[in-house]
């Protein structure tokens, strides 16, 4: 198993560009399956292991596939199973992406159960309510979804989520291009990487009106064609870029990232005293002396991301004060604060709500891993902190940021992987 070793007090400052979003590849990949129409190329897909986990669970469907440097070929020619498997869908809760492909193009999908998560139940009622208003039949049973399409084609119908999902709306979409008529969706999640997702679809033929919004119309056909497709850059790396300057009082130019993006997340890191500056496909962050508290409530896009929010408690444990910071999307999502508070933060946690105490020295020691964006948070701290951080099991980190620690050191920070073993 690898851990990072960070050597803390170095300032990060420099130029970067982000890698491939994950969060938009991912549906985008699934969406493949829609068509046996030729072979897609995909440009931009970041090197991860949750793109690999996708891979393979393909694979097993009998998709073909192949990557190289940031390109991913895939042909849905030869699908020859409609069965996701738990050993699969286990490792990743977005597997469940495949649902809505598989039943719109085969009218009929077994997708398992996708396990909890680190950070509290993540149900998936949305996705089955999106199917079950396009007609499909679903029982669930041995720990399986069973969704049928009567007849082996899914109807348009109006689907109005009482809660903004990104996995459910990207599952409607998917199902709903080759569905027979019109689907309006109603609160929409209208995250970037949803927008990416439609934007693809409309490139393999789809007619989607409302991109980018939370009402979508979407027009179904009878088929789809493999396309070229060039993927866009991911924000959530890129904020936390921004935030290993912004929590070592460095500077720095992330490119490829399209501002508007981060709209929400670059007004917080002005509000805590950093300047922002901004071209179409970069930001420049340079941080203050003293950074300022600032309070953040998470909610869907256009808010700020419950992505970052374990990066903004990390910060604000170096902000002159105190820091309000509420999840509003995920309650429990709070796993990373007992380990910074091992490395001396002051943090307090009242139901979905930390309340970060600035600021505040940190000094290394041996942190766990919980989850993806828990681990990012501590590799933040690491870089602050006086001493060497060790931060474990960070398998969890690279599910969503391609060689965190090259580009880190890239920009001055001074950070190994190691090997390890767990007892
Ligand atoms: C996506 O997860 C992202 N993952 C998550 O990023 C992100 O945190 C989340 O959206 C919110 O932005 C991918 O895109 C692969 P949701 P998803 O459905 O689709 C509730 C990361 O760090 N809900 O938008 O699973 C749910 O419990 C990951 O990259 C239902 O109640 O999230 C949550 O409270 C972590 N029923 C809220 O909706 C459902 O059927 C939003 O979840 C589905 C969701």
């Amino acid at each position: 198993m690898d851990k990072l070793v960070i050597r803390g007090g170095h300032r990060i400052s420099g130029s970067i560009t982000a890698s491939g979003s994950k969060n938009a590849s991912l549906p985008i990949i699934a969406a493949t399956l829609l068509t046996g129409q030729g072979t897609f190329t995909l440009h931009n897909i970041p090197d991860l292991k949750d793109i690999l986990t996708f891979s393979q669970l393909l694979h097993h469907l009998g998709v073909e596939t192949s990557y190289s440097g940031n390109t991913l070929k895939v042909s849905s020619r030869n699908v020859e199973s409609l069965q996701a498997p738990y050993e699969l869908v286990k490792k990743m809760r977005a597997s469940i992406y495949v649902l809505g492909p598989l039943l719109a193009r085969f009218g009929h999908a077994r997708v398992s159960l996708p396990g909890g998560c680190a950070f509290g139940p993540r149900p998936i009622d949305l996705h089955l309510l999106a199917m079950e208003k396009l007609g499909a039949k679903i029982t669930i049973e041995t720990g399986f979804i069973d969704a049928t399409a009567p007849g082996g084609r899914l109807r348009g119908a109006h689907i109005d989520f009482p809660i903004s999902s990104v996995g459910a709306t990207g599952n409607a979409v998917m199902a709903a291009v080759l569905a027979e008529g019109r689907t309006t969706i109603s609160n929409a999640a209208a995250e970037p990487e949803i927008d990416t997702l439609c934007k693809f679809l409309m490139a393999m033929g789809a007619t989607i009106k409302g991109t980018g919004t939370t009402e979508l119309e979407i027009e179904g056909t009878d088929s789809l064609n493999a396309v070229e497709f060039q993927n866009v850059f991911d924000r959530i790396e890129a904020g936390t870029l921004l935030a290993a300057a912004a929590i070592t009082g460095g500077d720095i130019t992330v490119n490829g990232v399209e501002p508007e993006q981060l709209k929400a997340v670059l007004k917080k890191f002005v509000q805590a005293g950093c300047s922002v500056e901004t071209t179409l496909n970069s930001v420049t962050l340079k941080s203050p002396r003293k950074l300022l508290p600032t309070d953040v409530t998470a909610k869907p896009y256009p808010a700020f991301p419950t992505d970052m929010q374990a990066q903004w408690i990390a910060l604000m444990t170096q902000a002159e004060g105190t820091s309000n910071i509420t999840d509003k999307v995920y309650h429990e999502r709070f796993n990373h604060i007992p380990e910074l508070n091992r490395l001396g933060a002051h943090i307090e946690i009242r139901k979905n709500q930390a309340i970060v105490h600035g600021p505040q020295k940190l000094s290394g020691t041996t942190v766990m891993s919980t989850d993806l964006r828990a681990s990012a948070s501590l590799v933040l701290a690491g870089l602050v902190a006086e001493g060497t951080t060790e931060v474990l099991r960070v398998y969890h980190l690279d599910r969503g940021y391609e060689k965190i620690e090259v580009k880190l050191n890239s920009l001055g920070a001074d950070i190994s992987r190691e090997k390890y073993n767990e007892f």
